[in-house]
């Protein structure tokens, strides 16, 4: 099954409309009644998490962006400090380890030199424990963690990582909710809307899919361009980063991602005509902050693309494609956007006529230094 495109016309194109189902997958056998089921860490994951004060996240490439989705949903929402670093600049800096800190590796391969060169140095760092969030169980990373949390991706061809970071988003989110719960730092309504909100994540998903036609046409747009801004506020910021980074590696446009909110203090110097810039815009308390950015880049000529809740009134206008987003929770948006920025890169590449599946230079699993 994995080795075959179906009807698809590459890899990573019928990888990321295999999201719904890969999530679902994820999600199965680790959701309870109204709550999350810890024991999907193994035995003894409640008693331990009980004991976590601090999370460390390491991790590379499309697995780091996904680490800084969970850092904001570790902080707001399980009242947990974390760290999120990558594995090569971790590896070789000495550490200063905060107590009782739970050591967490992200990786789709399991196999990633710096992450698995990260985790050996954590062993005798003092970490409480080390957890692999990982989607291959007989990888190195798996095998010399202590706990494990498999994402259900299934094999992954596409050297541009899709499903894979959004299963890992998953089980970052069960992560959060799971530690919430043993720490009794969220409140259990909290997690009990999350859960029911888990549960029709596929369907969420599955409608921004059916948004590809859409995307096709926004993307055409990209076909002649050198450059483009991402910008996200809150934890669509790392969302716009991994936008960006899938545009690099499978178009060879520069593409680079900010915080809306640094638009003014460097790249508002860069923005033209030529320059499009792309923002992910849910429907939370930064979207008012997020239209006075937009304003800045409409004034100096900059072309806007989009992505928005339906119920964010935000308006298509001069200069403005806006593509209007199914309504999903603040805390689940990252997942649901990450979706059409994947399209969207999809798209543009193969307007280039580039190698959509395997990107000059680069390799699937980085397992030489
Ligand atoms: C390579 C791949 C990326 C991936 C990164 C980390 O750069 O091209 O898609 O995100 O390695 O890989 P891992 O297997 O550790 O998630």
């Amino acid at each position: 099954e994995a080795a075959d495109k179906g009807e698809y016309r590459h890899f990573m194109l019928k990888e990321i409309h295999e999201q719904p189902r890969v999530v679902r997958r994820t999600l199965e056998g680790r959701l309870g009644d109204g709550q999350v089921l810890v024991e999907a860490f193994g035995p003894g994951a409640a008693e331990l998490f009980a004991r976590v004060r601090n999370v460390q996240i390491v991790a590379c490439g499309t697995s780091y962006h996904a680490g800084m989705v969970a850092r904001y949903w570790l902080e707001e929402l399980a009242g947990v400090p974390c760290q999120v670093e990558v594995a090569s600049e971790f590896r070789y800096r000495k550490v200063a380890v905060q107590p009782d800190s739970l050591f967490v590796s992200i990786s789709q391969s399991g196999e990633t030199a710096d992450t698995l060169a990260a985790l050996r140095n954590a062993r005798d760092a003092g970490y409480l424990a080390s957890l692999a969030i990982c989607n291959v169980a007989i990888s190195s990373l798996v095998r010399e963690s202590d706990l494990t949390l498999l994402t259900q991706a299934g094999p992954e061809i596409g050297v541009a990582s899709t499903k894979a970071f959004t299963t890992q988003l998953v089980a970052l989110m069960l992560l959060t909710l799971s530690l919430g719960q043993a720490r009794a730092t969220l409140d259990r309504g909290v997690e009990a809307e999350l859960v029911s909100e888990l549960r029709c994540l596929p369907t969420r998903l599955g409608e921004a899919l059916a948004m590809d036609a859409v995307i096709e046409q926004v993307a055409e747009f990209f076909a002649d361009k050198h450059h483009t801004l991402f910008l996200g506020r809150g934890a669509q910021y790392p969302v716009a980063m991994e936008g960006a980074l899938k545009l690099k590696e499978i178009s060879y446009i520069h593409a680079e991602a900010y915080p809306a909110g640094e638009l003014k203090h460097g790249p508002l110097a860069l923005v033209d005509s030529d320059m499009p810039v792309v923002t992910v815009a849910p429907n939370n308390e930064l979207v008012e902050k997020l239209k006075s950015n937009l304003q800045e880049v409409r004034a100096r000529g900059g072309e806007l693309i989009v992505f928005a809740d339906v119920r964010a009134g935000l308006e298509n206008g001069e200069g403005i494609r806006l593509v209007n987003m199914p309504h999903i929770s603040d805390a689940l948006a990252p997942i649901l956007y990450t979706i059409p920025l994947q399209l969207l890169s999809y798209h543009v590449a193969v307007f280039k006529g580039t190698d959509v599946d395997q990107p000059r230079n680069l390799a699937k699993s980085v397992t030489v230094e």
